[in-house]
């Protein structure tokens, strides 16, 4: 496995595997790599010939309040299990390769961000988008790869590409879970021992929820309420958001039925959590 440093390198390295004729898939990340980036990165060696993860803390998507100071950096470890998920190329650029000086442009999917997450994290999907969008550009891959986990993020990446004629399949990858169901994620590290506990009633709720859609029941109302009580009977669990969208185009539903996603962000303790999923998916 090779490790590239710098954004000419990569495009370099980038472009003469396109020439020799071979597929490549990205992974974007941010590094602190679990289970459930593994499954995208062996998704992607499933679907091509070259796997580039890209690590890289991402600072235009994070708020000034939020954790991109203390966010889990370590380079050795995350290229050890990117190696034997099956990674051939690791792209870990430095903030000023990323944006040097005078670096102004920034991508913009506007609707689809103003809700859920991008309500609660203003500018945070234009972060997001623009470091795609600069990652997509760098290492011109044939597709790539997200996880069904951050819903919202796939969905406005997936319209960013065909708003801009990208020309790269995006693959969402299921969302890779502990077995109390708690989605895996760098910052279930954060929590305290009764936080982790209790951070199970996230996905505890949606699965009510779900079972509740397929005893019959199709009110986003009442569904919602009974999973508010659940979520609400925690003593460190604060609700962010509880939303039931269209899994396209992300309007509000008051009806559940095949193609909504449930999503929802909740504080366990100071640590925010998100999950959903997309009845009949
Ligand atoms: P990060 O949080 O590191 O996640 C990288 C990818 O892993 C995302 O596509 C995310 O959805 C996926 N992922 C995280 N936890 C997962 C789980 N439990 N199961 C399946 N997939 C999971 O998302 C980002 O980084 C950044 O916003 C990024 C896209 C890299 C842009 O900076």
């Amino acid at each position: 496995m090779e490790t590239v440093t710098s954004v000419v390198e990569m495009m370099r390295a980038a472009g003469s595997l396109r020439r020799e004729g071979r597929t490549i898939a990205l992974v974007p990340t941010m590094g602190a790599l679990h289970e459930g980036h593994l499954s995208l990165i062996r998704e992607a060696n499933a679907r091509a010939d070259v796997v580039v993860v890209s690590v890289f803390v991402n600072p235009t998507q994070f708020g000034p309040l939020e954790d991109f100071d203390t966010y889990q950096r370590d380079i050795e470890r995350d290229s050890r299990l990117a190696q034997v998920a099956g990674c051939d190329i690791i792209f870990a650029p430095g903030v000023d390769d990323m944006y040097p000086a005078g670096s102004v442009t920034r991508v913009c999917v506007s609707d689809l961000t103003g809700k859920l997450c991008g309500a609660f994290r203003p500018g945070h999907f234009d972060g997001v988008c623009t470091v795609v969008a600069k990652l997509l550009n760098i290492v011109r891959p044939h597709l790539a790869v997200f996880g069904q986990k951050d819903g919202q993020q796939a969905v406005v990446v997936e319209r960013m590409v065909r708003d801009l004629d990208m020309g790269v399949e995006i693959i969402r990858s299921k969302t890779v879970r502990e077995p109390d169901g708690l989605a895996m994620s760098s910052r279930n590290a954060n929590l305290s021992g009764v936080e982790r506990r209790e951070a199970a009633v996230l996905y505890r709720s949606i699965e009510h929820a779900v079972s509740l859609y397929r005893a019959g029941e199709r009110s986003v109302e009442r569904i919602m309420s009974e999973m508010r009580d659940m979520i609400e009977a925690g003593e460190t669990t604060n609700i962010q958001y509880l939303a039931a969208v269209d899994a396209v185009t992300l309007e509000d539903v008051d009806e559940l039925r095949e193609g909504v996603m449930l999503a929802l962000a909740v504080f366990v303790g100071n640590t925010r959590l998100i999950d959903n999923v997309i009845i009949g998916a």
